[in-house]
């Protein structure tokens, strides 16, 4: 009965035609498209997070501390009992048991093995094949920042998607440089928002011209709206989106640095901002699509692929990919820069592609410079649960109290970050903090921090480059006062008086790197 009624009704929609052959012909071609390209699996980051301790056997993790000091399980901040695995593993002795005695042994043998271990086990594995990104310019304009001309161009990486038509990635960045420049200049390359920084606006004139245009087809459109405008003959509907470029002045005036765009800019650098987000969203759920879902067409992650802090750093060497190709670019002195996650992005950034010559690390904390064998502030169960997904589905191995491999903590992780810190040697990296009476929270633990820096010195000083200065006693140093920086070797520590971000430390990251780069070129004849 209820088969015929079923059967009844659709012969009248075919009859009445609402279902035709062209109907049949799309739903068809939408099946063939469905089956050859499944849609993206859509997970809660709960979901995810619970796939992922399935595929690795993990029944339960150990909860991360939680930063809320008035809480019960609130995180460490007692200094006695912050170190309960002092040891760290040794940057300097391969897998086998070898030490590493000389430079050479130290590019072939153990660089590669730390590479291996930090994708395998930490931050994840690029695929071997990533799809390819075609930058194309949207638009170049001459703008000014703080009061010097700039050029400035906003850029969109377009990622291949024709192996997975379902999910689109556009990398966003804009590339900033002085106007007429005399050379290539160094760039900053910072995980931010990709937008012009004051785009330029028609003069009066012609801004009345538009908006005479505008009223005219306005009225067209409505004619009641001309007595309107009658009314208020004095009104535009487009008014000009000028900066005003005496924002910020009279705090510059009264001794507050200018913003980080402008003393780049002053010190005739370019800046590039890279949105960590246009490659890879900041979530979990996320995680079947952005450039990890794309490679993996829309389905959940295995346990060695990578997280978002590995995708973040891809995106910027897309970035650099494109730098590389821009005559008024030094590409080979282009640095990496974040602050907080993005700290983190930058790190990663720098220790796995080495064509960036710098990095400025701001308040990184775990993840980021922050050794993870201390126990202090945020913590490896920290990114085993809520963050996961920064990091491989691996890593959320050393965050289990019960799984078909037993138990593990932050003592069984391979390597520790000074190595982090090490795969960038000989090159430039400034570690950044603020301090937690202004909001560089305690929790990211600036002492763990500086601990690693201090750890990374002999690789340093292995490849003759000069390190902080300072005894490789990791165990017993103490940072410096606030507001001292050790900036005479290329690896370089100042935690300054500020907040969470690096911004008062820009000035002296400037200052280093220039003395490092020997820039600005000295001019000819002098
Ligand atoms: C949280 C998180 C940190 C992170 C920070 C941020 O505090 O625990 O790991 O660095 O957010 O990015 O703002």
């Amino acid at each position: 009965m209820q088969r015929k009624k079923l059967q009844e009704r659709w012969l009248l929609l075919v009859r009445s035609g609402m279902i035709g052959i062209a109907s049949f012909w799309g739903a068809g071609g939408l099946l063939a498209q469905t089956a050859r390209y499944p849609p993206p699996v859509k997970f809660t980051a709960e979901q995810d997070h619970q796939n992922m301790m399935d595929q690795l056997g993990i029944k339960t993790l150990r909860e991360g501390p939680s930063g809320d000091e008035k809480a019960a399980n609130h995180a460490n901040y007692d200094e006695s009992k912050a170190n309960p695995y002092p040891d760290l593993p040794d940057a300097l002795t391969l897998e086998d048991g070898k030490k590493v005695t000389n430079a050479a042994m130290w590019w072939d043998q153990r660089r590669p093995q730390l590479v291996d271990l930090f994708s395998k086990d930490v931050y994840g594995e690029v695929p071997k094949h990533t799809p390819k990104v075609t930058w194309k310019v949207v638009v170049t304009d001459k703008e000014r920042v703080g009061f010097l001309p700039v050029i400035a161009t906003k850029l969109v990486g377009h990622v291949d998607d024709s192996d997975y038509p379902l999910i689109h990635v556009d990398i966003q960045m804009t590339v900033v440089v002085p106007a007429n420049g005399t050379h290539p200049v160094p760039l900053l390359m910072m995980f931010r928002k990709s937008e012009l920084p004051a785009p330029a606006q028609p003069p009066e004139q012609d801004l009345e011209r538009i908006n005479a245009a505008v009223k005219a087809m306005l009225v067209e459109r409505d004619p009641s709206l001309q007595q309107v405008f009658e009314t208020y003959p004095a009104y535009n509907p487009i008014a000009s989106q000028e900066k005003d470029p005496f924002a910020g002045f009279a705090a510059i005036m009264a001794g507050a640095d200018p913003p980080t765009d402008q003393q780049l800019i002053a010190a005739g650098w370019g800046y590039a901002a890279i949105d960590p987000v246009s490659i890879q969203a900041d979530n979990g759920a996320g995680l079947t699509r952005g450039i990890i879902g794309l490679v993996n067409h829309g389905q959940p992650r295995k346990p060695d692929q990578w997280g978002a802090l590995r995708a973040w750093a891809w995106g910027a060497g897309r970035g650099m990919d494109y730098l590389e190709t821009d005559p008024a670019i030094d590409a080979k002195h282009v640095g990496i820069e974040g602050v907080s996650r993005y700290g983190k992005a930058a790190l990663v950034t720098m220790a796995f592609d080495q064509r960036f010559y710098m990095s400025l690390i701001g308040s990184s904390g775990e993840g980021g410079a922050k050794l993870n064998r201390r126990n202090w502030g945020e913590s490896v169960e920290s990114l085993t649960g809520g963050e996961y997904y920064w990091m491989a589905g691996n890593f959320m191995k050393y965050g289990a109290s019960e799984a078909s491999f037993g138990a593990m903590n932050a003592s069984n992780l391979p390597v520790d970050s000074h190595e982090l810190i090490d795969l960038c040697a000989p090159r430039l990296v400034f570690v950044s903090y603020g301090i937690p009476a202004k909001g560089d929270a305690k929790w990211l633990d600036q002492k763990g921090s500086y601990m690693a820096v201090v750890a990374a010195q002999p690789v340093y000083r292995l490849l003759g480059a000069p390190a902080l200065g300072v005894s490789d006693d990791y165990k017993t140093a103490e940072m410096p006062p606030v507001n001292h920086g050790l900036l005479d070797g290329k690896l370089a520590w100042r935690q300054d008086d500020g907040g969470h971000t690096d911004a008062p430390n820009v000035k002296y990251f400037i200052q280093w790197a220039d003395r490092w780069m020997d820039y600005p070129p000295k001019l000819q004849g002098k």
